[in-house]
C-alpha cells in the first residue's frame, strides 16, 4: 500500500513538472513582441518652421508642444507669448517674463500637446 502510494505521488510529481515545462515553452506573455513606441525627435530647425499663432510649436523643458489650438485660450496678451513660437521657450514658460512661475494647472495643460522631444541640430 505504501509502495504503491509512493509511486502514484512520484508519478503525479513528475506529470507537474512536465506540464510547467510545458507552459514554459509554449505559453508567451500578451505583450511578447510588442515593440515600445518611440518618441518623435524634433530638430530646432523643424521646431523653427512652426513660428506662427496658427501653427505654433514651443520647446519647453526638452519637449516639444504644439500649442496652436490653446493660444486662442490664453490669458495673456498676444504679443507676450507669440514672439515663442518655434522658440526654445523653457526660460519664458518658467517666468511668464515677469518672474512668476505657472501654476500647475498650467503644466498639466501643456502636457496635453505634448508632440515629441526637442532634438539636437543634424
Ligand atoms: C512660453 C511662453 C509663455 C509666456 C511668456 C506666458 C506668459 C503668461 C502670462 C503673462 C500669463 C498671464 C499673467 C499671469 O497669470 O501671471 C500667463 C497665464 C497662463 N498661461 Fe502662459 N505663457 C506662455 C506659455 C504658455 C503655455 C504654452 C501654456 C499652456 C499650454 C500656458 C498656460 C497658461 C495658463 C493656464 C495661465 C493662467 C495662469 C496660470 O495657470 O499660471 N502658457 N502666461
Amino acid at each position: 500500500m505504501t509502495r504503491k502510494l509512493f509511486i502514484y505521488s512520484t508519478l503525479v510529481f513528475w506529470i507537474m513538472v512536465a506540464g510547467f515545462g510545458m507552459t514554459q515553452v509554449f505559453w508567451t506573455p500578451d505583450d511578447a513582441g510588442v515593440v515600445q513606441a518611440r518618441e518623435t525627435i524634433i530638430t530646432p530647425a523643424e521646431l523653427a518652421g512652426h513660428a506662427t499663432p496658427e501653427d505654433c510649436w514651443m520647446a519647453i523643458r526638452g519637449v516639444v508642444h504644439d500649442v496652436s489650438a490653446y493660444l486662442p485660450e490664453h490669458p495673456s496678451r498676444p504679443d507676450i507669448v507669440l514672439p515663442w513660437c518655434g522658440k526654445e521657450s523653457t526660460e519664458a514658460y518658467e517666468t511668464k517674463m515677469k518672474g512668476r512661475p505657472h501654476t500647475p494647472y498650467a503644466d498639466e495643460l501643456l502636457a496635453k500637446y505634448r508632440i515629441g522631444m526637442l532634438g539636437k541640430a543634424p
